[in-house]
């Protein structure tokens, strides 16, 4: 009961939120993630066409965390539609689509795909750390660009929008403010923090597409810190990702201004039952400090 809250209109059961990239694929593998008790999912961002990822090496983990460049492998918006039909056919928890784009027409098309589809939000990926090569620079990299996909998402979008921000610029206040303003819902911060990993003996970069996005325990301090910062630019919630390994870190998310917790890596860290300990976890904090619900938490660290 503590742990009910809600995000944009939506009730979760719990402030915990599957982050996109981890098993948000097939109707299965969420619903697997549901039973393991979290609030909400994220799936793994699609486009119009699907694509094929990079090559191996794609991930790697170490003592603080892991640098993935997968490549944005999916199948496309059609066979994802049908993933979506048969997630909601036997399960309630809400389901967040996430969108990425080569350009600001892509995003719009897809969000148009995406009407009729059973899904409770959009994210729009408009940070993904490594597809510079193909792509250009993230749309998240200037307010004007994350401004003009978010609008063009917004105007097609039968649901919340929520803008997924990168935290690799020098203010993420400005993209925040312009995104808000362009009609994003709810901010997702922050996406992977692009990173490199070299082998002595091979002399080169371990990961086939050279660099890739940290994600884990080494970019905590990094999200709380932007999420802070957002919080304090805008008015629209905040999905606070980064980090989250553990009841403690969620709760001091949410005093930076996270109204919900995206969880990924700790999947990999503590097993996909990650989100019924977490949740725990964070019971117990509540219940230790004084608080009736988890709602009043957000914002605390903000005097
Ligand atoms: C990938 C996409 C992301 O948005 C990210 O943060 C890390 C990796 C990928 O598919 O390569």
């Amino acid at each position: 009961m503590r742990l009910q809250t809600e995000l944009c209109g939506i009730k979760l059961s719990n402030p915990t939120v599957l982050a996109s990239g981890i098993m948000g694929i097939t109707a299965s593998s969420m619903g697997l993630i549901a039973e393991n008790g979290a609030g909400a999912i994220t799936m793994k961002s699609i486009n119009t066409e699907g694509k094929t990822g990079h090559p191996n090496p794609i991930a790697i983990t170490f003592d603080g965390g892991m640098l993935n460049a997968v490549g944005l492998p999916n199948k496309g918006i059609k066979e994802t539609l049908e993933e979506i039909k048969e997630f909601k056919e036997q399960c309630s928890a809400p389901l967040f689509a996430s969108i990425f784009a080569q350009s600001v027409d892509e995003f719009a098309e897809l969000t148009k795909q995406l009407y009729k589809a059973q899904i409770d939000a959009i994210e729009i990926n408009i940070s993904c750390p490594n597809c510079d090569d193909e792509f250009g620079k993230p749309f998240s990299c200037s307010p004007i660009t994350a401004a003009k996909a978010t609008a063009a998402c917004k105007e097609y979008a039968a649901v919340p929008l929520f803008v997924k921000l990168t935290p690799n610029v020098p203010n993420i206040q400005e993209i925040a403010k312009a995104v808000e303003a362009a009609g994003a819902s709810a901010i997702t911060a922050i996406n992977t923090v692009p990173g490199m990993m070299i082998d002595i003996h091979t002399r080169s970069p371990i990961l086939f597409n050279k660099s890739g996005g940290l994600s884990g325990p080494a970019i905590k301090p990094i999200a709380l810190k932007c999420v802070y910062d957002i919080y304090e630019a805008v008015k629209i919630p905040i999905i606070g990702t980064g980090g989250i390994m553990t009841g403690q870190d969620a709760i001091e998310m949410m005093m930076a201004g996270a109204t919900v917790v995206g969880i990924g890596s700790a999947v990999y860290w503590r097993d996909i039952d990650v989100f019924k300990k977490v949740c725990r976890e964070m019971d117990v904090v509540l219940e230790k400090e004084g608080f009736t619900s988890v709602k009043e938490v957000v914002g605390l660290a903000h005097k």
